[in-house]
C-alpha cells in the first residue's frame, strides 16, 4: 500500500466522528437538560446519527457479510440489530423466528418497520435489552423464549454485526451468547477490532485508533471501542473445548477500522 492510500483509509473514521460530534451537539440543542444526563444524551444522539446515517452506512458492508446473512435460518438472535439496515440481507423464507436484542428504544419503530418490510411479517421480535446476560436473558424469557430451552441452548443462529464493540463486558458478554446456541449452532459475525499491528496490520493504523479514543470516539459513537480484541474474546468463548470450526478473516486490516468477518459453529 502506497502512502497516499492510507490517507483515506485512516482518516474515515474521522469524518464518521465529526458527524457524530455535530448529532451529539444537535441533541443537546434540542434539549440543554441533557448536560446534566450523559448516558442518555449518548443514548439519543447515537440514535439520531444511527436513523440519520444507519442506512448510508449499511450500503456496502465488509467482506462476506452479506453473503453469510443471507444463510441464517430457524431461531435467530440479532444482536443489537439498531433500525434494520441488515433485515433486507436476510431470507426470512428461511427464518422460523428472529429476536432482535436492541437497547435503544428510539430505534424500535425503524427496526419494526424495516422487518416489515423485509418481509418478516409475525416472525420478528423486537425486544427491549442488550446482548449481556443480565439483560438479554430476562428479555427473552418475558418473550416465552425460553420455554423450550432445557438447558440446550435456543437459537440455531446468533448474529453480531457490528454491535460488540459496544456491549459491556464483552467476555462475559459474548459467553452468554454462545450459551445460548444449539449444539451445532452459528454465531455470524461482522465486527470491527483492535488493528492487528503484529501481523497484518498497521502501527499507523493502531495509533490511529489511539488517537480517535482520546478524542472521545466511545461517548460520541454510543459506547463504541475501536479497540477490542473481539477476534479472540469469540474464539475463547467457547472454553476449552474449542469451537468445531471457526472461520474469521480480517478485511482492510490496514485500517484504523479493520474488520473480522465469518462464522463460529458449536460444537454438537
Ligand atoms: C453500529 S449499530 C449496528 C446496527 C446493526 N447491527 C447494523 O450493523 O446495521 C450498533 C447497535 O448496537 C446497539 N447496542 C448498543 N449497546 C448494546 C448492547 N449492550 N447490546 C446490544 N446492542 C447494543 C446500538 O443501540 C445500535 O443499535
Amino acid at each position: 500500500m502506497a502512502i497516499a492510500d492510507y490517507i483515506p483509509v485512516l482518516l474515515r473514521p474521522a469524518l464518521l466522528l465529526t458527524t457524530a460530534v455535530y448529532h451529539c451537539i444537535m441533541t443537546l440543542l434540542q434539549n440543554p437538560t441533557l448536560i446534566f444526563n450523559l448516558s442518555t444524551l449518548q443514548e439519543k444522539s447515537f440514535a439520531r446519527l444511527w436513523s440519520q446515517n444507519g442506512e448510508a452506512m449499511s450500503v456496502e458492508m465488509p467482506g462476506p457479510t452479506f453473503a453469510l446473512l443471507k444463510t441464517v435460518s430457524g431461531t435467530v438472535l440479532d444482536v443489537g440489530p439498531g433500525s434494520g439496515e441488515q433485515l433486507p440481507r436476510f431470507d426470512p423464507s428461511i427464518v422460523t423466528i428472529m429476536y432482535g436484542a436492541e437497547p435503544s428504544i428510539n430505534l424500535h419503530a425503524g427496526l419494526l418497520k424495516n422487518a416489515e418490510k423485509a418481509g418478516f411479517g409475525g416472525k420478528y421480535k423486537a425486544l427491549h435489552c442488550g446482548g449481556e446476560p443480565e439483560s438479554l436473558i430476562p428479555a427473552l424469557a418475558k418473550a416465552g423464549a425460553l420455554a423450550e430451552s432445557k438447558g440446550q441452548g435456543i437459537f440455531d443462529v446468533v448474529v453480531c454485526v457490528r454491535v460488540l464493540c459496544g456491549v459491556p463486558r464483552p467476555e462475559e458478554t459474548i459467553e452468554g451468547l454462545y450459551k445460548l446456541l444449539k449444539p451445532g449452532g452459528r454465531m455470524i459475525v461482522c465486527e470491527h477490532v483492535i488493528n492487528p499491528w503484529q501481523e497484518s496490520g498497521s502501527v499507523l493504523a493502531r495509533v490511529m485508533q489511539v488517537v480517535y479514543t482520546v478524542l472521545g470516539w466511545p461517548f460520541f459513537m454510543g459506547n463504541c471501542h475501536v479497540d477490542r480484541d473481539t477476534k479472540k474474546y469469540l474464539q475463547e468463548a467457547a472454553g476449552k473445548d474449542g469451537w468445531a470450526s471457526v472461520k474469521l478473516e480480517y478485511v482492510e486490516p490496514k485500517t484504523a477500522i479493520p474488520f473480522v468477518v465469518g462464522e463460529l459453529v458449536k460444537r454438537s
